[in-house]
């Protein structure tokens, strides 16, 4: 059998791979925010206003571009008001959803922001709807974005910041067919068009508001919410109170009750992980075809705002905190997501990964003890996609690639995407292959190639992951398996390895 080809035209660029689908997600949960981004100004961790500056230094080599917080199932609890002011004055609250824990508030609205000037992130400020009111919602964006002497303005400047922040990213709820209040999908679409509606634009800070969207494949819920939009393409004004919604898939190879580990797997388990991780093509494809029925122009965005793997705890950890391990296999299920957010840049415009540090499929482990950090095979296929960033789409047909069957449905062992600055060209290749090596072809065409660099993530074993004490056991390196063929490169993709190859461009 002949290797696999990935043919790629170097000179037709497609949409624009906004930066915003390598978002992130901080909830008030388990370790995420107090010990993972927060330790408070007395910790010996070095940190700024309680910031720990090691997790800022880690998120701003991935170039960070948004953060989502506080929530989650957290956000449509959270009165913003119980967190602003003298932080010992701040009132108490119970975090009922995650481990029923006492939340002081310590971190609150001011602290997330200097977090966000300190990352370089835009700010996606998620308000609650579950629980609030519409005032208070309205207060919150006036609060944050007014320059004036208004009363919210006033009240922000008493508590010690002068300048408006810049907010452009704002959520109406979240989850509102579950944890955001049990609703139903008409009801909620009111309510959306209510709230959305006192998310005021402040001064020249011009908000894009994300209503609370579908569960998976709840088609009717993404039908329902572009309904209350009304129509939405047939003007060049705004598309109505909300201007996109929102999606949430997680990957488990288990079911809800029993997830499954996250490092100890077997070989059916870890084909059963990818296949589902390949359904976010089939999610993306149909949620977007519902879409397009109402909104043939994509004016209307479509927000991934929580993705990624979730599995059983890690043995010891408190099950309401959602700590767990990530190996080789979150890896892979990172970028074959990021490959089917490429193919969907033109509908999807923004992607959040739950969570940055310490809960589910995070960039960043902390240790409770010492507060060792690591960093986990998910941060550096972060790291490694960072070229997509803002570069436009190519097309990249896989062909002749072997398949499988798992989780009923066909999954090909090699998912692959691309896109190009002009000059350069980025080449994302994952073997999900969890024993064979596999050569594949890159047939470009359309420009010439001038040079190219390669960079190799893999591990001894498909459940390879880094600790404290081994941080580098998945760490990417250069990677020498790529050279000239008569078609473009072929290059050598060891057994469950992601590689991404550069290429310099020339006519
Ligand atoms: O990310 C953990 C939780 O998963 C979020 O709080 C909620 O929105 C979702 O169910």
């Amino acid at each position: 059998m002949s290797d696999p080809r990935v043919v790629i035209d170097l000179d037709l660029p497609g949409a624009t791979i906004s930066r915003h689908l390598y978002g992130h997600f901080a909830e008030h949960l388990g370790r995420c925010i107090y010990g993972g981004f927060f330790v408070g100004e007395d910790s010996e961790i070095p940190n700024e206003g309680g910031i720990r500056l090691d997790v800022v230094d880690a998120l701003r080599e991935l170039g960070i571009p948004n953060l989502r917080w506080p929530g989650g199932c957290f956000a449509d609890e959270y009165h913003w008001r119980d967190g602003v002011g003298p932080r010992a004055e701040r009132p108490r609250m119970v975090n009922s959803h995650w481990g029923d824990v006492v939340e002081d508030n310590s971190f609150g609205t001011h602290e997330f922001l200097h977090l966000c000037e300190l990352l370089g992130a835009d700010p996606y400020v998620n308000g609650n709807v579950g629980s609030g009111t519409v005032r208070e919602m309205s207060d919150w964006i006036e609060y944050l974005t007014r320059a004036d002497d208004s009363p919210m303005a006033a009240l922000r400047r008493a508590n010690g910041r002068d300048e408006p922040w810049r907010v452009p990213f704002f959520g109406i709820g979240n989850e509102a067919w579950g944890c955001g209040g049990n609703m139903r999908a008409e009801a909620y679409a009111d309510l959306a068009r209510q709230y959305a509606t006192y998310v005021r634009d402040h001064g020249d800070n011009r908000v894009y508001r994300i209503a609370a969207g579908a569960n998976v494949d709840d088609y009717a819920w993404t039908d329902a919410l572009m309904r209350a939009l009304g129509c939405v393409s047939c003007g060049d004004g705004d598309v109505g109170p909300f201007q996109a919604m929102s999606l949430h898939y997680y990957t488990m190879s288990g079911e809800w009750q029993a997830k499954g580990s996250a490092t100890d797997f077997t070989s059916e388990e870890w084909y059963r992980t990818l296949s589902r991780a390949f359904r976010i093509e089939e999610l993306l494809t149909r949620h977007s075809t519902v879409m397009d029925r109402y909104d043939p122009a994509r004016r209307v965005g479509l927000v991934l705002d929580e993705w990624g793997t979730w599995w059983d705890v890690e043995p010891g950890t408190n099950p309401g905190f959602l700590y767990q391990q990530n190996t080789m296999r979150d890896a892979l299920v990172a970028s074959v997501h990021f490959d089917a957010f490429h193919r969907h840049a033109d509908r999807l415009v923004m992607a959040n990964i739950a969570q940055t540090v310490n809960v589910l499929q995070a960039m960043l482990l902390t240790d409770p003890d010492t507060g060792a950090l690591v960093k986990t095979p998910t941060f550096h296929v972060f790291a490694m996609n960072r070229g997509h960033h803002d570069a436009r789409h190519l097309d990249a047909h896989v062909v002749g690639a072997e398949t499988m069957t798992a989780d009923g449905r066909e999954l090909p062992l090699l998912s692959a995407s691309a896109s190009t600055t002009g000059n350069t060209a980025l080449v994302s290749l994952s073997n999900l292959d969890e024993a064979a090596d596999r050569s594949v072809v890159l047939d470009l065409r359309g420009r010439a190639v001038a040079g190219f660099e390669a960079r190799i993530l893999t591990g001894a074993t498909t459940a390879a992951h880094n600790t404290p004490d081994a941080p580098d056991a998945v760490a990417p390196v250069a990677h020498a398996g790529v050279r000239a063929h008569e078609r473009g490169l072929v290059v050598e993709l060891p057994a469950h390895a992601y590689v991404t190859v550069e290429l310099t461009l020339g006519a």
